[in-house]
């Protein structure tokens, strides 16, 4: 089994592809990556997309109908990839999708420029009512290669990272992969996910992304990176390594 908790895979919902056609390229694009379950996270409350969880719920029926019908061998799960917004915990009732609508991880998107001010109060009511934040792409946010301890900050209080596997391949450029491989050198990454868009533009990469990391790090970390995103398919706990602060001599 191999999941991938981060993608754009249902057509026409947002800036992922535009037909079923494309949609199909892609999934057999993420059967090449030996992926085997895709939890489709399209856009939700960020400038552009409002995707409800009746939406989302309908295009996943509908596209794993038509995998189905063509034999290819995926299979689709909901969730929603949040923008983070002030009024998240009243909303997770109606209008928000937990990953694989297992009731416990939830996919936000952060600004990238600037922290949000309630943020730590904000996640911590999410925790407390059982939600355990994911937060996508960090390496995306300006703020935080800019103040890695405030990534550090972010993890040590049980926010999880997803890093993106074109990032991991340096598909993003140089500073953006480099950041990234620091925040796994700190433990400070949970997860590698696709964020696919595209069959040809932004693809899976997540075999290529896996490859390097056996690599340059260790299968260890391969293992860790598979068996956290089986946890989030099964909505059950999974144990993060401890994080390592960027502060020498820093005790918390
Ligand atoms: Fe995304």
């Amino acid at each position: 089994m191999l999941v991938d908790i981060h993608n754009h895979i249902l057509p026409g919902l947002d800036d992922g592809p535009e037909s079923l056609e494309e949609a199909l390229l892609l999934a057999e694009n993420a059967v090449a990556n030996g992926i085997t379950h895709v939890i489709a996270t399209p856009h939700h409350r960020n400038v552009k997309y409002i995707n409800s969880p009746i939406s989302v719920k309908e295009a996943v029926n509908w596209l794993n109908d038509e995998l189905s019908k063509r034999s290819i061998p995926l299979h689709i799960l909901c969730g929603q990839e949040v923008y983070f917004h002030n009024e998240m915990l009243q909303n997770m009732e109606d209008n928000l999708l937990t990953l694989g609508e297992s009731g416990k991880y939830l996919l936000l998107e952060l600004p990238t420029n600037y922290l949000p001010t309630f943020i730590f109060d904000i996640l911590l009511e999410l925790q407390f009512s059982g939600y355990i934040p994911i937060i996508v792409h960090p390496e995306r946010c300006r703020f935080l290669r800019k103040d890695k301890q405030q990534a550090y900050e972010l993890v040590k209080r049980g926010v999880l990272f997803q890093v993106t596997a074109a990032t991991v391949v340096g598909v993003n450029g140089w500073s953006m992969q480099k950041f990234a491989k620091n925040l796994i050198k700190h433990n400070l990454v949970h997860f590698i996910a696709s964020d696919a868009h595209h069959y040809k533009d932004r693809p899976f990469l997540i075999k290529d992304a896996y490859k390097y990391i056996q690599k340059k790090f260790s299968p260890q970390y391969v293992t860790y990176f598979l068996d956290n995103a089986k946890h989030v398919l099964e909505g059950s706990l999974l144990q993060p390594i401890p994080p390592i602060s960027f502060k020498k001599n820093y005790k918390s």
